[in-house]
């Protein structure tokens, strides 16, 4: 079987990484791919959101199946268009990834039907939400409706903050359309889990507990970054927390969006903070996280193209997913001043010298034969041990092997 996975970062390589594992599978395309995951799969030039080459590239080679992972591919109804063309996708449908695309679809959505997340209102008019931050107080949280990469979420700690938070996404358009609406919400506390899992819109079945990572220097300082690196499982998600999830958030949200005509197909990522109140939901996503993957995916043990094929024939209730009682450890290599300005181009050594650990790929490119850095996030090194504390000394005993000009790491992944 061919297929086609839809991307270029770190997650898309462990996914190429899963599916080159299937017996089943003989030819995996990446587009657009990345220098890491050319050793496993056929990188093509196109970019991610470019739904018209996309289609026409699978038109031509003929794909069984095309994996969409990431979020503004599946915003923009790529997988409605590769169905359209008579192509098999995985993926959710554009009218539940809005799930993700629009914070405030999520909370109408969770108040609607009773979810627990933190309190909120929304506003289209930055002096209301001005007001309305004054009335509520710090700490608060200001959030840009739409897909800002990550960087949307301003976690105010005074009122100046929050406002200025409101003046930069409405009148500054810091976040272009993303931010002319913005989600004001309760500032909630406790720790964070992500939890990822398939649907095929009426069953439901949970990965393994992840953390990732998002700040960019130790002990959780500094910007927030797309992720410096996670692990599996969560220390906190305990086997009666995951049920009441299951029954109080997982389920009722795979049958709110059924009911609203919205069925949701495909990966779907719950962000829980465990408040002292129980569990709450921080985000959705519409997708696989990256680097929660990376982590998660290294314990999978069942084919993920049955589980991918089961998604879209509405059939998961029948396959038995099994993972390793392993856990797993991702460090998330990067170039020095990500995440804001940094250089590209420099010649990554080492990769050969790695024994214990899966280096997946994020921001890489061969140039000359050589594997040069070409992003922010360059490398994962995940490695997996019968305890976390075990995978965490591999994955950073590796991440000492690899060498490029400016790297930098958080040296506290999986401590927290
Ligand atoms: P998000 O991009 O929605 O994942 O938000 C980024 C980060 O902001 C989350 O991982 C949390 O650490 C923090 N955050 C988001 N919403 C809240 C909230 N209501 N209360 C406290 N922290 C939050
Ligand atoms: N690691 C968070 C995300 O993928 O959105």
């Amino acid at each position: 079987m061919k297929v086609l996975v839809v991307g270029g970062g770190g997650r898309e390589h462990a996914i190429c990484h899963a599916l080159s594992k299937s017996a089943k599978v003989d030819k995996i395309w990446c587009a657009p791919g990345n220098g890491g995951i050319a050793s496993i799969a056929e990188c093509v030039d196109i970019t991610a959101t470019d739904i018209e080459k996309m289609v026409a590239f699978a038109k031509e080679n003929k794909p069984d199946l095309v994996m969409v992972a990431p979020d503004d591919p599946l915003a923009l109804g790529m997988v409605d268009a590769l169905e359209d063309a008579g192509i098999r996708a995985f993926g959710p449908h554009k009218n539940a990834a809005i799930i993700e695309g629009s914070k405030s679809f999520a909370k109408d959505l969770m108040h609607k039907y009773n979810i627990p997340t933190a309190n909120y209102a929304v506003f289209e008019d930055s002096a209301k939400a001005i007001e309305y931050i004054k009335e509520q107080g710090a700490p608060i949280v200001v959030k840009a409706d739409g897909l800002a990469l990550g960087k949307g979420v301003t976690v105010a700690m005074t009122e100046q903050d929050a406002i200025n938070a409101v003046k930069d996404a409405m009148d500054g358009g810091a976040f272009g359309s993303a931010g002319a609406r913005v989600v004001i919400e309760e500032f909630l506390t406790g720790p964070e889990v992500s939890v990822l899992a398939f649907t095929d819109g009426k069953t439901i079945k949970t990965m393994p507990s992840a953390q990732d990572h998002k700040r960019a220097y130790d002990h959780d300082k500094g910007p927030n970054t797309g992720g410096m690196g996670a692990f599996s499982p969560s220390r906190m998600y305990t086997d009666e927390i995951a049920k009441t999830c299951m029954d109080t958030i997982f389920r009722p949200t795979i049958d709110a969006m059924a009911k609203e005509g919205r069925t949701f197909k495909g990966v779907i990522y719950f962000g829980l903070m465990l408040t002292p109140k129980g569990p709450k939901v921080i985000e959705y996503n519409a997708r696989f996280g990256d680097p929660e993957t990376q982590a998660v995916l290294s314990r999978l043990e069942t084919d993920i193209f049955d589980i991918f094929n089961a998604v879209i024939d509405g059939t998961l209730a029948d396959i038995d997913i099994k993972w390793s009682d392993n856990a797993a450890c991702c460090v998330c290599m990067a170039s020095g001043g990500y995440p804001a300005k940094y250089e590209k181009g420099k010649v990554i050594t080492g990769l050969d010298d790695v024994t214990d650990s899966i280096v997946y790929h994020a921001g890489t490119k061969l140039s000359d034969g050589a594997m040069v850095t070409n992003g922010g996030r360059v490398l994962g090194v995940t490695a997996n041990a019968k305890t976390l504390d075990e995978a965490i000394k591999k994955a950073y005993a590796d991440v000492k092997k690899i060498h490029f000009d400016g790297v930098h790491f958080r040296t506290d992944i999986g401590v927290k």
